[in-house]
C-alpha cells in the first residue's frame, strides 16, 4: 500500500465503525494561546473535550497535519540524525467525544493493526504499554485486561509511568489522560534484561497511541476529572507507511522519496552518500515538505 491507500484504509475502517470523517485543521493554530502550531490530532477537538462547545458528532476520525518544533513535543533537533524523526507529519486518529471508551478503542486498534483486511501486521511482532498509575490516576488494569482479551501475552504488555504512558495536555493546561501505546517489535535484539518500549534502543517502534482523555490539567499542576470520558488516538501515517513498505526509514518511503530525488537532481549529491550529506538531504526534505 502507498501512503494514499493507507490513509483511505484507515478512514474507511473508522467510517464503518460509525465515525464521521473530518478535514485536517490548519497547521497554524489561530485560537489557542497555549499553542503556536497544531502538534496533535486532538488540538481541533479541545473545546469539545472540555465541554466548551456543543458536540455534533460523538465519533470522528481524520488525518491531521501536525508540526512538532517546540515545547515538550519538539522533534526539530532530531531531524536527519535517525531514520524516523521529522517535524511535519500526518496523524491518523479516531475520537470518541463522550461516547465509547477503552474497550472499543483497544478492540478497533487491534483489529485495524492485525486483520488481513487492514494492515495485517503479525500479532507476534506487536507489544503494548499501559499506564502504571501514580498519585493522579490509578494503574490502568482495564486496558491491561482488554489487551489480554485480544490475546497479547503478559510479557508483551508493559506497565510504564507517566513519563511514557500519559499524553497531554497539548499546551500547558487542558485535556489529558493515561494512554496505551502500540509498538512494532523490530529485529533488533533486546538491549538488556530490562529492555522495554521505554528505552530508545530501537527494538520497539511506536506506531499508535490510544489516549483516554479524562482529566483537565490546571495551571497549578492539579488534574480535575473531565465531565465526559473521551478517546484520542494517534497513528503516525508516515511511520506506518515505512513499516508497511518494509523501508528501513521514513525518508525512503513514498512520502519522501520524490522530494529526495528532486533534491539530488538540484544538488548533484546522492542520498546514498550517507553521513552528513544524507543528514542534510533529510533535513531539507523535511523542512521543504513542512513549509509547503
Ligand atoms: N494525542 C496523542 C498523540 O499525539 C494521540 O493522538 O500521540
Amino acid at each position: 500500500m502507498d501512503s494514499n491507500q493507507i490513509r483511505e484504509t484507515f478512514l474507511d475502517f473508522f467510517r464503518s465503525k460509525g465515525h464521521r470523517i473530518v478535514p485536517s485543521a490548519p497547521m497554524v493554530v489561530k485560537n489557542d494561546p497555549t499553542l503556536m502550531f497544531t502538534n496533535a490530532g486532538m488540538n481541533q477537538f479541545k473545546d469539545l473535550f472540555l465541554g466548551n462547545s456543543p458536540i455534533r458528532d460523538r465519533r470522528v476520525a481524520d488525518s491531521q497535519k501536525c508540526l512538532r518544533v517546540s515545547g515538550k513535543h519538539n522533534d526539530l533537533e532530531e531531524v536527519g540524525l535517525d531514520t524516523y524523526h521529522h517535524t511535519m507529519f500526518e496523524m491518523l486518529g479516531n475520537w470518541s467525544l463522550g461516547d465509547y471508551f477503552k474497550k472499543e478503542a483497544i478492540e478497533w486498534s487491534w483489529e485495524f493493526l492485525t486483520s488481513p483486511d487492514y494492515l495485517g501486521l503479525d500479532p507476534e511482532h506487536l507489544a503494548v504499554s499501559v499506564f502504571a498509575g501514580d498519585e493522579h490516576a490509578p494503574r490502568d488494569e482495564e486496558s491491561y485486561e482488554h489487551w489480554r482479551r485480544m490475546g497479547l501475552p503478559e510479557d508483551r504488555i508493559f506497565f510504564l509511568p507517566k513519563e511514557n504512558n500519559w499524553w497531554g495536555p497539548a499546551g500547558i493546561t487542558g485535556p489529558c489522560g493515561p494512554d496505551t501505546e502500540m509498538f512494532l517489535i523490530t529485529d533488533k535484539e533486546p538491549c538488556g534484561p530490562d529492555c522495554s518500549p521505554a528505552c530508545d534502543c530501537g527494538r520497539y517502534l511506536e506506531i499508535w497511541n490510544d489516549v483516554f482523555m479524562e482529566y483537565n490539567k490546571q495551571a497549578d499542576g492539579s488534574y480535575l476529572p473531565l465531565e465526559q470520558k473521551n478517546v484520542d488516538t494517534g497513528m503516525g501515517l508516515d511511520r506506518t507507511i515505512a513499516v508497511l513498505q518494509g523501508a528501513p526509514c521514513v525518508y525512503e518511503s513514498d512520502v519522501f522519496r520524490p522530494i529526495i530525488t528532486k533534491i539530488e537532481a538540484l544538488s548533484g549529491r546522492k542520498y546514498e552518500e550517507g553521513g552528513e550529506v544524507q543528514r542534510a538531504i533529510r533535513i531539507i526534505a523535511d523542512h521543504i515538505r513542512c513549509a509547503a
